[in-house]
Parts: C-alpha cells; structure tokens; sequence
C-alpha cells in the first residue's frame, strides 16, 4: 500500500506516461439554451409517429440478456443500406472513434507512426498518442487540399503503420483529389484508413476501390446522418485485416439498445435521405450567402459544415459575439497555424442557420 506522504499527483508523475499527461481531453463545451451549430450533427428530429413505433420495437427488447456479439442482424442491414461489397467484411464500433481505436491498437508498437495531413480530426492524433504510437502531421496546402510530395515524402520517411484520411475533411470540408489519395495508399507499407465520416452529404466513397488495395480500410459512422446519440461507427475493408481487427474489439461492444434502434432507424433510410438532401441545399445556400460577405473567406465545403476565416485577429471576439446571440459555432483559432483565424459553422435547420447568419453579420460590423 502506498503510505499517506505518497500523493495522487506523484503516483500519476511515476505511473502515467508523460506525453498521456499533456493532453487535453476532447473538449466538448456546456450549449444549455444555445443553437448549436458546433458538433456537425443532424439538427432534425423523427416524426413523431415515428418514434412512437420505434418505442413498441423497444418494449420487446430482452434487457437481461447480452446482446448479439457479432450484431449479425444490424451488420446485414448495414451492408445492405451502405452498399458494402460481398467479398468485403464490416466491423462495427460505439461510434468510429472506437474503431479508429481498435485499428491504432492492433498495430501500436513503440517508434510506429501514425500519419495524417494536418489540419485534421483531432482525434487521429490523440489516440495515436494514447496507444504508444508517434504521431506525424503533415501540413495540407493553404487551400487544404492534400500537398502530395509533402505526403510521399513523409510516408518514405517515417513508413507509417497506418495513414489516417479523412475524407471529407474535418475540419475544412473538402473531398481531396482521389488520384493523390490513390497514390498515397499505393506509396503506403501499412494500412490506409479512408474516414467518410461525412459520406451522407459527399456521396463520394472510396469504397469501391477497396477490392484493388490491399491496405485500404473504410469508415464510416452513422452519427453524421442523424444517430449521434446512438453511437455507432462501422470500419469495412478485406476480411483478412477485419479479422484481425476483430481481436481488439471488447465483446458486446454494440449493446441491445443500438443494435435494434440503428437496424429500425436504417429501415427508415428515406426520412434520413430528405434530411440529408435538405442539408445540403442548405449548405450549398449558406456557402453562396458567406462568399458575399465582406471580410470572409469560404471554404468549398463537400460535409454538413463550412470553414471559414475572418479578418486577422477577430476569430475569438466574432466567436464570442455570435455567441450572445445564442448561437454556438466553433472556434478553432487557438488550434493555431493553417486554423488561426478559422471559425466552423454546422448546417441547422433553416431558422436556426439564419439566426447564425445574422450574428455572423451583426459581429462582423
Ligand atoms: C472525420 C471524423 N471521423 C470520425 C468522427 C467520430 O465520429 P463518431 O461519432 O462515429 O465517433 C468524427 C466526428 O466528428 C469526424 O469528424
């Protein structure tokens, strides 16, 4: 037993790693009352007759029982609604994270390299961190698209174990050019990991060519389209790699009240489809309206949220500003570099991204 002189905060300096002891947990701020246009989720709720069904599904729920460990019934219906390939295996996680998780720590080992360009999902770099892993950014170009000499030659430098890919990209929105992507994953020694977290509103996939590269993985999530809350991420790729993946996952991974809620969401594809399309006209007429603005510059935007930077040195004050008028956005400015001075809107419902607008320009005067 340790004695009583012996403080928390010296056991955590011998026993926790010094690169886990600086990092900031994934911050995710209080939006009580506010509009929230900060976390790219699907502002609409279900019909309300729609909900009352799904309740009757959850009453026949056997609560004391585990859940399907293989989630056999929701994979099908998942393979089915994501046109995943026969010859390909799916994998499912509580919400991709768990499986950008799993996939770090199948192949962590001390020196290994992760690589992502950079800006991107925070996420890539705080596993990385986490499982032992280094992790490299590589800049993207000023225009975020990816630098691919840049990329080549770190991936000849540091022979990465896994390039993540995130595509679109969080946080600029923009689909990279598919040869530099394939040119990448064919310069790759380990695994590459296309994240199309944002494929509802991209339509654009990699997932066609996963039958050509025997490295690529797919992810996807169905937090993007509507789901958040539930929490469920699905990786898919040769089954070979998934089977192995397959050996980090905890049992059960998936609990009963995903498994059924996501197989009966799934059976309402079309509800998600209008919304999804209604996003995107938003997001095209939101886009049209900030490139009039004075002072902005807009980014193309392929997902359900749009980069933009305001004049030097204004982020935090038009951050704060748009936030007395009950909107929340998201500041990335203290991210630094490419980001300084770079603030992200989510698409809401009409009402809501006007009311955006208006503190945007109200900020802006
Ligand atoms: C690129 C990217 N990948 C993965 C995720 C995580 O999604 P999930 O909710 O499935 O964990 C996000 C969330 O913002 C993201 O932007």
């Amino acid at each position: 037993m340790p004695s009583q002189n012996i403080t928390s905060a010296s056991l955590i300096e011998r026993w926790v790693r010094p690169e886990i002891r600086v990092i900031k947990p994934y911050y995710v701020p209080d939006s009580d009352d506010l509009i929230k246009l900060d976390a790219m989720e699907n502002p609409y709720a279900w019909p309300e007759s729609l909900v009352e069904e799904w309740l009757e599904v959850l009453r026949n729920v056997s609560f004391n029982r585990y859940p399907d460990p293989a989630a056999y019934k929701l994979k099908q219906r998942l393979c089915k609604s994501f046109a995943i390939p026969d010859t390909m295996d799916v994998l499912l996680g509580n919400g991709s994270d768990e499986l950008i998780q799993m996939i770090m720590l199948l192949v962590s080992a001390p020196e290994r390299v992760v690589l992502a360009p950079e800006p991107t999902f925070s996420m890539y770099r705080m596993i990385a961190i986490a499982t032992g892993m280094k992790y490299v950014g590589v800049p993207l170009q000023n225009d975020f698209n990816l630098d691919a000499d840049a990329m080549l030659e770190a991936i000849a430098i540091y022979q990465p174990a896994v390039v993540f890919l995130s595509y679109p990209n969080n946080p600029s929105g923009n689909l990279f050019d598919v040869d530099v992507v394939c040119k990448l994953i064919e310069a790759a020694p380990g695994l590459v990991v296309v994240d199309e977290a944002y494929y509802a509103f991209a339509g654009a996939s990699f997932v066609a060519r996963l039958k050509d590269h025997q490295n690529l993985l797919v992810l996807r999530t169905l937090s993007k389209m509507g789901l958040a809350g539930l929490r469920l991420g699905l990786l898919t790729g040769n089954p070979l790699w998934l089977s192995e993946v397959n050996k980090i996952r905890l049992p059960y991974n998936i609990n009963v009240l995903v498994q059924v809620s996501a197989d009966f969401a799934l059976g309402h594809q079309k509800i998600f489809d209008q919304q999804t399309s209604q996003i995107c006209h938003d997001r095209d007429a939101m886009l049209a309206e900030l490139r009039g603005l004075k002072g902005i510059t807009v980014y193309p935007s392929s997902a359900n949220f749009i980069l933009f930077r305001v004049p030097t040195g204004r982020a935090t004050e038009i951050f704060e500003s748009i936030k007395t008028h009950n909107v929340l956005i998201k500041n990335l400015h203290n991210a630094g570099g490419m980001l300084s001075d770079c603030l992200r809107v989510t698409i809401g419902k009409p009402d809501e991204n006007q009311a955006f607008m208006r503190a945007l320009k109200a900020a802006m005067i």
